[in-house]
């Protein structure tokens, strides 16, 4: 059978990465989370005190981005790949909220993306991937087979991620969730370099109002599509 190369995008807590995750394990396919690159390069920005909420220190970052490296390994506890830092395992670090609110700042800055996707590409070169982010259907495999955009109300999104944060012990309000999902919403789709958007000929789903189950099922569905075209 065909591998093909699936590239889900999307806003913040629209359930890619759990789609991906599902669809991968389902195909015994690679899941590669994107975002979580991101997020591993914010963390050693914000450990070297180049960024934090009120500064970002753009030039500090870049001069030292040969220092970063990141790779991927799978964890036999949860049953996913873990995202290391310089050796470092830092799965759970990455996730805080105070990443979060550096890592779209982070993600604008050309020098960053150039870097994390050259490596993406790198590991979807044999196809059998699933990789979900901003600009995987549109920058880094253009030309995936199957594109899927995932969007859901912003309270949706921040109902799920809330529930999320307070269900690992972090201690975060509503709003505070609500308004990091609707900057980061606003500085992705607005970045000039790699933005946020729509690949032309990307299936848009709705998921505001579809359980895990419906929507893995759904996007299985255009999976078993894309490969009888190919047949
Ligand atoms: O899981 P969540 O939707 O909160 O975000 P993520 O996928 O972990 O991505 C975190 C951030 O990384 C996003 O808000 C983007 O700023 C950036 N990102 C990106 O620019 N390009 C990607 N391919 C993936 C993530
Ligand atoms: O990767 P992304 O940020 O797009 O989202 P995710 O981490 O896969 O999903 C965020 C949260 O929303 C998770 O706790 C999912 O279980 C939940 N979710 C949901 O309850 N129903 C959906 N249809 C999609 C996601």
């Amino acid at each position: 059978m065909h591998k093909i190369t699936i590239a889900i995008d999307g806003f913040s807590s629209t359930g890619k990465s759990t789609v991906a995750r599902q669809l991968a394990k389902h195909l015994g396919y690679i899941y590669v989370d994107s975002g979580a690159m991101y997020r591993a390069v914010t963390l050693y920005a914000m450990n070297q005190q180049f960024i934090d909420d009120n500064q970002f220190d753009v030039n500090a970052l870049v001069t030292n981005l040969h220092h970063v490296t990141i790779h991927f390994e799978f964890n036999r506890e949860t049953g996913n790949a873990d995202v290391y830092l310089n050796g470092k395992n830092v799965e759970k670090q990455i996730r805080t909220l105070e990443v979060s609110n550096c890592v779209s700042r982070v993600a604008a800055v050309p020098e960053v993306r150039y870097q994390l996707v050259k490596q993406q590409q790198q590991m979807g070169k044999e196809k059998g991937v699933v990789m979900d982010g901003r600009d995987i259907g549109t920058v880094v495999f253009p030309h995936a087979e199957l594109k899927i955009f995932m969007t859901a109300s912003a309270e949706t999104r921040a109902q799920r991620r809330y529930d999320e944060l307070i269900n690992r012990g972090d201690k975060v309000n509503f709003n505070e969730v609500l308004h990091n999902i609707q900057e980061r919403d606003y500085i992705d789709s607005h970045r000039a370099d790699s933005p946020l958007v729509k690949a032309e000929d990307a299936i848009e789903i709705d998921n505001s109002n579809l359980t895990l189950d419906q929507q893995f099922q759904k996007v299985l569905n255009l999976v078993t599509m894309t490969l009888e075209n190919l047949e």
